[in-house]
C-alpha cells in the first residue's frame, strides 16, 4: 500500500499506530544528526522525524532528500514533544517518527517552490503549471471550484433540468465576438467554428421539448483579453421553456441563495435586488454596478446651465451632461497631486476633456481653482445636491453621456477601493435588467445586438422596431456580483417574423438571414414554445466567490493575455503534411509582423 493515510489526516487519535504516509517534501530541516520533513499532499502537512535512532536504511534514504521531492514514510505516530505544537494546522499535535523512507521520485531543483513566500512571475509560474498547482491556495481555488459546480450541478439536477451536451465542431454562434475557426480534411476550404456559446444549440432543444437544459459548456471567443475575460471559459448554461424573465431570474436567485450558503456560508436575501439597465447607467455610468458602496453619480446639469461658468454652461446648453460624485473623505487621500492623477487618469482612460473639482471646507463651502467662477448661491446648490460634507472631495465631469458614465464609473471605482469604502469580502448580488436591445455603431452607420440577436424586446417596446430601434429595450438580464456581470441571459424571439425583423435590423436581408440561421427561422416554424435562458460565467464566479482579481488564478490551465499556453506551447507550427492535407497554405507568419 502506497499510503494508509493523507498528509491532512493524523492527529491525537492516531497516536501509537505505525501508518504509511505518501507525498511531496515540503521542506527539509537538519536537526541534531537527523532531519525534519514537512511531508505534503493536497489535504495538508505532515511532520516527520528522522533521528539518529531511525533505522540505518531511513537514514541513508534521506540523504539525497530535497524540496519537492517525492517520498514514502512508513513510522509511528507520536505525540510532539512539549511547546512543539502548532495549533495553525490539523496535523499540529503529532509527528510521525520514521521506520521506513522510501524516494518514490527525485525532483530536479525547481525553478520555484509552492511555499515560498514571493510569488514568482506569472510566465514563470504559467510555464511550470505542475509547480504552480502545487501552491496551497491554487489547490484551494480549484478545490472550490469544483464545489461550485457541483452545487451547480446539483440545484439544477433538483430542479428538473436535462444535462445536454452540444457540439465543439459547429457553425458561427453570433456572440459578437471572433470565432476560433478549424479547418476541415475532408472538406478542404471549409472550416468549422469553436462555439462561442451553445446559444442555438440550446434554443433548438426548446424547440425539441427538453423544457430544461443544463451544460458546463466550454465557451471559445478570440477577443481582447483582460483581467476577467479567457480566449477559453466555462459558462452554467441554461435554457427553460414557457418562462419569462422574471422565472428565470427567480431560478438563479434560488441557485445563487444556495452557492452562497453551501460554498460561503451566507444567508443570501432573496429575492436579490433589481435595477433597470437606464436606472444603472444614471445612477453609476455602467451596467454592472458594484454595490458593495453608495457614492452614487448626481447630475449637476440644470444647475450648470444657469452659471457663468463657461465649461459647465456651453456643455449644458449643448444638451450634453455635468455630472459629478463626491468622494467621501476624499480629501484626506487625494492631495492636489493626487487630484492631477485622477485627472490624467479620466483624459487618458476615458477621452473626459478635463476634472472639475471642489474640496469641502469645514463650514461646507465648496473651494477650488474654479469656485470663483460661481456665484456663492451655485457653489452651495452644488454642495447641497451632492450631499457634500467637510473633508468630501466633489469631482465632475461635462461631457456626452457616455464619456461622463465611463468617466465617473472609472472614478468611482477607483476611490472606492483608493478609500476603502467596503470590505472587499463582501458579496453583493444584483440584477441589471431591461437592457437596449440594440446599441449603434457610429463608424458603419448600423445596429448592433447588445445582447444577441435571438433576444426579444419587451413587448411594450415591439413597436419601436419599426420607428425607432434604439428605444427598444430587449427582455434581457444580467447577474452583477461585486461589479462584475457575471451572468447575462434573455427571453428569445420564439416567432420566426420578429426574428426575421431583428434580422433585418441587424443588416442581415432574408437571403442572408437565411444562409446563416435558415435551420434557427425553419426550427421556429415547427412549434417553438416561449422560452429563454441564461449562462453564468463559471471561471468569474469562481473567481469573485474566491476574492480573486484575475480569472487565469481559477483556471487550471489557462492562457496568457497573449492567449498562449507557455506549458504546452500553444498555440504552434504544424507539419507541412497536415497543411497539405488541409489545403492551406501560410502566407504570413508571426515572424513576418
Ligand atoms: P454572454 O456572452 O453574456 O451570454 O456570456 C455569459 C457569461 O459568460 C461570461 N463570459 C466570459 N467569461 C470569461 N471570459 C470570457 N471571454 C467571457 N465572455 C463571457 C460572463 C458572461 O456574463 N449565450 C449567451 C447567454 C444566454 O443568452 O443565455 C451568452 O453567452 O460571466
Amino acid at each position: 500500500m502506497l499510503r494508509t493515510h493523507t498528509c491532512g489526516e493524523l492527529n491525537k487519535d492516531h497516536i501509537g499506530q505505525t501508518v504509511t504516509l505518501s507525498g511531496w517534501v515540503d521542506r527539509v530541516r537538519d536537526h541534531g544528526g537527523g532531519k525534519f520533513i514537512d511531508l505534503r499532499d493536497r489535504y495538508g502537512k505532515t511532520q516527520v522525524v528522522i533521528d539518529p535512532d531511525s533505522p540505518k536504511q531511513a537514514m541513508d534514504n534521506v540523504q539525497p532528500v530535497r524540496n519537492e521531492f517525492v517520498i514514502q514514510v512508513i513510522g509511528k505516530v507520536s505525540e510532539r514533544p512539549a511547546g512543539q505544537d502548532n495549533p495553525k494546522i490539523s496535523t499540529g499535535q503529532i509527528e510521525l517518527h520514521v521506520e521506513e523512507l522510501n524516494v518514490l521520485n527525485a525532483c530536479k531543483t525547481p525553478p520555484f517552490v509552492p511555499n515560498q513566500k514571493d510569488l514568482p512571475n506569472e510566465d514563470l509560474r504559467l510555464k511550470h503549471r505542475y509547480l504552480d498547482l502545487r501552491r496551497k491556495p491554487m489547490q484551494e481555488t480549484l478545490v472550490l471550484r469544483s464545489r461550485i459546480i457541483k452545487a451547480m450541478r446539483d440545484y439544477c439536477e433538483a430542479n428538473d433540468f436535462i444535462d445536454v451536451e452540444t457540439p465543439i465542431l459547429g457553425r458561427s454562434t453570433p456572440e459578437g465576438a471572433r470565432d476560433y475557426l478549424v479547418p476541415s480534411r475532408v472538406h478542404n476550404g471549409q472550416f468549422y467554428a469553436l462555439p462561442q456559446s451553445p446559444q442555438i444549440y440550446k434554443q433548438i432543444m426548446m424547440i425539441a421539448g427538453y423544457d430544461r437544459y443544463v451544460q458546463v459548456a466550454r465557451c471559445f471567443r478570440d477577443e481582447d483579453l483582460r483581467a476577467d475575460r479567457q480566449p477559453e471559459f466555462t459558462q452554467l448554461d441554461m435554457e427553460m421553456s414557457f418562462v419569462d424573465g422574471d422565472d428565470v431570474i427567480g431560478m438563479i436567485d434560488g441557485m445563487m441563495q444556495k452557492l452562497a450558503k453551501d460554498v460561503l456560508d451566507i444567508d443570501l436575501q432573496l429575492p436579490l435586488p433589481r435595477m433597470t439597465w437606464d436606472e444603472a447607467m444614471t445612477r453609476f455610468g455602467h451596467d454592472a454596478p458594484d454595490l458593495r458602496f453608495g457614492v452614487e453619480i448626481v447630475d449637476l446639469t440644470d444647475i450648470a446651465a444657469k452659471t457663468e461658468f463657461r465649461v459647465f454652461r456651453s456643455v449644458a446648453d449643448s444638451g450634453k451632461f455635468v455630472r459629478g460624485i463626491c468622494a467621501p473623505n476624499g480629501q484626506s487621500k487625494f492631495s492636489r497631486r493626487g487630484i492631477d492623477d485622477l485627472t490624467k487618469f479620466v483624459q487618458e482612460d476615458f477621452g473626459a476633456k478635463g476634472l472639475a473639482w471642489f474640496r469641502v471646507e469645514e463650514d461646507g463651502t465648496l473651494n477650488s481653482t474654479i469656485a470663483k467662477n460661481f456665484q456663492a448661491e451655485e457653489l452651495a446648490e452644488i454642495a447641497t445636491r451632492m450631499e457634500a460634507k467637510p473633508g468630501d472631495l466633489v469631482m465632475i465631469i461635462a461631457d456626452t453621456w457616455e464619456v461622463s458614465c465611463k468617466a465617473l464609473y472609472g472614478l468611482r471605482k477607483r476611490i472606492g477601493a483608493e478609500l476603502e469604502l467596503y470590505d472587499p469580502k463582501t458579496m453583493n448580488f444584483s440584477w441589471v435588467t431591461e437592457f437596449p436591445m440594440f446599441e449603434h455603431d457610429p463608424e458603419a452607420d448600423r445596429w448592433i445586438a447588445m445582447h444577441h440577436p435571438f433576444t426579444a424586446p419587451l413587448e411594450s417596446d415591439l413597436e419601436h422596431l419599426d420607428t425607432d430601434p434604439g428605444k427598444a429595450r430587449a427582455q434581457a438580464y444580467d447577474l452583477v456580483i461585486n461589479g462584475y456581470e457575471a451572468g447575462g441571459g434573455t427571453i428569445r424571439i420564439h416567432d420566426n417574423k420578429i426574428q426575421e425583423k431583428v434580422f433585418g435590423l441587424l443588416g442581415l436581408n432574408a437571403e442572408a438571414a437565411q444562409e446563416r440561421f435558415g435551420f434557427l427561422l425553419d426550427a421556429l416554424q415547427y412549434g417553438a414554445p416561449p422560452h429563454g435562458g441564461i449562462a453564468l460565467g463559471i471561471d468569474r464566479v469562481v473567481m469573485l466567490f474566491n476574492n480573486l482579481e484575475n480569472i487565469r488564478d481559477c483556471i487550471a490551465f489557462p492562457k496568457t493575455q497573449k492567449a498562449t499556453d507557455l506549458m504546452m506551447e500553444a498555440p504552434n507550427l504544424v507539419e507541412t503534411l497536415q497543411l497539405k492535407e488541409l489545403g492551406i497554405e501560410i502566407t504570413k507568419t508571426d515572424d513576418d509582423a
